[in-house]
């Protein structure tokens, strides 16, 4: 009689426990502390924060880790200067070139064409003129100039700052300058940097102090 009563007292109150379930609300929490977050919540809208909001801009004259300035204007005058003095502070390696060439697939193929020539998928179909090909002596193609084009873009060409950090962009430009060695029948600039790195000691010095310096800033 006893187990009997007391299998009734269980079965009621289990039957109570989930008659009023509502799959439609949120259930209740035992200790809720663990489950909701204490950081706010990124592009949240807080007082505390001025303007309530979460995300707020960089305090003054202060540059995010990584970021380094870039003194070119985006003028004609810019990208000249840029040609003529802005050297790749990177050493040409394999993995580099790799890389550059990955990136160069997603983002400039569409229009400049797999081997540089200027043709990419975006020409042939006539959605894009006006493309040059990287062999074009009239464009004196070098490094400095390949940076500041992704950087800023050039007219129909939009710029891949956003998309792109620095080192990435001189990764593209080693690929973009081994095109055009490619499409001018000479040596990939990987062969030509490892000629003049037998032939030049000093220069090899050189360049390994300047990666250094970038290395430096950078977080390892
Ligand atoms: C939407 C098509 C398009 C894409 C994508 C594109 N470009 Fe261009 N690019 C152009 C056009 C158009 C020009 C010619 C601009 C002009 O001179 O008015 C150009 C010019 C250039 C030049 C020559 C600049 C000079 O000194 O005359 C370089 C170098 C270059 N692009 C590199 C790149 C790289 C690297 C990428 C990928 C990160 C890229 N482009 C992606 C359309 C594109």
């Amino acid at each position: 009689m006893k187990t009997l009563i007391n299998i009734g007292i269980v079965i009621i109150a289990s039957a109570t426990m989930v008659s009023c379930f509502n799959d439609k609300k949120p259930n209740y929490q035992y200790f809720p502390n663990m489950y909701a977050p204490v950081g706010y919540d990124a592009y949240g809208e807080y007082e505390v924060f001025p303007g309530q909001q979460e995300a707020m801009t960089p305090p003054e004259n202060t540059l995010s880790r990584g970021y380094t300035i870039y003194d070119y204007e985006n003028t004609t005058e810019g990208l000249e200067l840029a040609k003529a003095e802005l050297q790749n502070p990177y050493e040409v390696t394999e993995k580099d070139l790799a890389v550059g060439s990955q990136l160069y697939t997603f983002y400039c193929a569409v229009c400049h064409g797999d081997t540089g020539d200027g043709k990419g998928i975006l020409v042939t179909r006539e959605k894009f003129l006006g493309i040059p090909s990287y062999a074009d002596p009239a464009r004196n193609i070098v490094p400095g100039g390949i940076y500041h084009v992704q950087t800023y873009g050039l007219n129909a060409m939009g710029s891949y700052a956003s998309q792109t950090n620095e080192k990435e962009r001189w990764q593209i430009a080693m690929h973009v300058m081994d095109l055009k060695a490619a499409l001018n029948g000479e040596p990939s600039i990987l062969e030509t940097a490892l000629a003049t790195q037998t032939a030049d000691s000093t220069k090899v010095e050189t360049t390994n102090s300047g990666a250094n310096t970038t290395s430096e800033i950078e977080p390892k």
